[in-house]
């Protein structure tokens, strides 16, 4: 079953697909999230965007985003404020219910979708910029996920990618080596159809979620081909 809600927000019900063909399936899937829903009740997250975000789609004209594993939304109240269209995915029931109030007390919009991100299916070619922020999977999921992302793309329109670098194991992000990024792990997991702009090691000092401690990230910012304009 999709479960969407609206903070200020147009209705775009049955639009997305959060769970394929099976809701006890999408269900049982979203059970895995209370990881997230203790972190967020927990313990403050970040409120600033990604700075390498703010200066790339800074340089873009507003319009449909969608932010795939969200959070509390961080990145989607910044977008919405930039003039975006945003729709914020996350698992978390949490993560949405704080990404709702801080879209209110921000005065902004957005579209709250709950779905596991292994499932959900946004509207093909249908945003100007994807935002797969700090998400971190193993291999097949990660290239399931960025091949979502990458369907869900206009043609000329850009994926950002960020996430904790390998160089972090132990220190920053997920316990788990295979989930970490590093530029050729990323750039070997985007679709092959994109074209990689930029897919580098950056490091950073705040905004990661992780109290604000100096890290190593890898970013990637890639976009789909205007040539795929007019095909099906
Ligand atoms: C590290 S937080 C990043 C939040 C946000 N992108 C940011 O950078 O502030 C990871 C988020 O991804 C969500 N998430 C991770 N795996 C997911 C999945 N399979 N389906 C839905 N949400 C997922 C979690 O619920 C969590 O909110």
């Amino acid at each position: 079953m999709s479960i969407h809600e609206h903070s200020h927000a147009k209705s775009h019900s049955g639009e997305h697909q959060a769970d394929g063909d099976s809701p006890q399936a999408g269900q049982a899937a979203l059970t895995h999230h209370s990881h997230w829903d203790e972190r967020y009740t927990n313990h403050s997250w970040p409120s600033e965007p990604d700075p390498w975000l703010v200066e790339l789609a800074s340089g873009l004209v507003p319009g449909k985003a969608l932010d795939l594993g969200a959070g509390p939304g961080r990145n989607a109240i910044w977008l919405a404020q930039q003039g975006w269209e945003v729709t914020a995915v996350d698992g978390s029931q949490v993560a949405l219910d704080q990404a709702a109030a801080r879209a209110r007390a921000a005065g902004v919009e957005l579209e709250l979708v709950r779905a596991d991100l292994l499932e959900f299916q946004p509207i093909s070619a249908t945003y100007e910029l994807v935002v797969v922020a700090n998400i971190h999977m193993r291999s097949p999921n990660r290239e399931k996920l960025f091949a979502t992302a990458a369907r869900a793309l206009k043609p000329g329109g850009h994926l950002f990618v960020v996430g904790h670098h390998l160089e972090d194991f132990g220190r920053h992000g997920p316990p788990d080596p295979d989930m970490l990024y590093t530029p050729q792990r990323l750039a070997a997991a985007l679709p092959k159809e994109l074209v990689q702009e930029r897919v580098e090691r950056v490091e950073r000092s705040i905004g990661d979620g992780v109290g604000g401690h100096p890290d190593v990230a890898v970013l990637a910012w890639a976009s789909a081909p205007r040539s795929q304009e007019g095909t099906p």
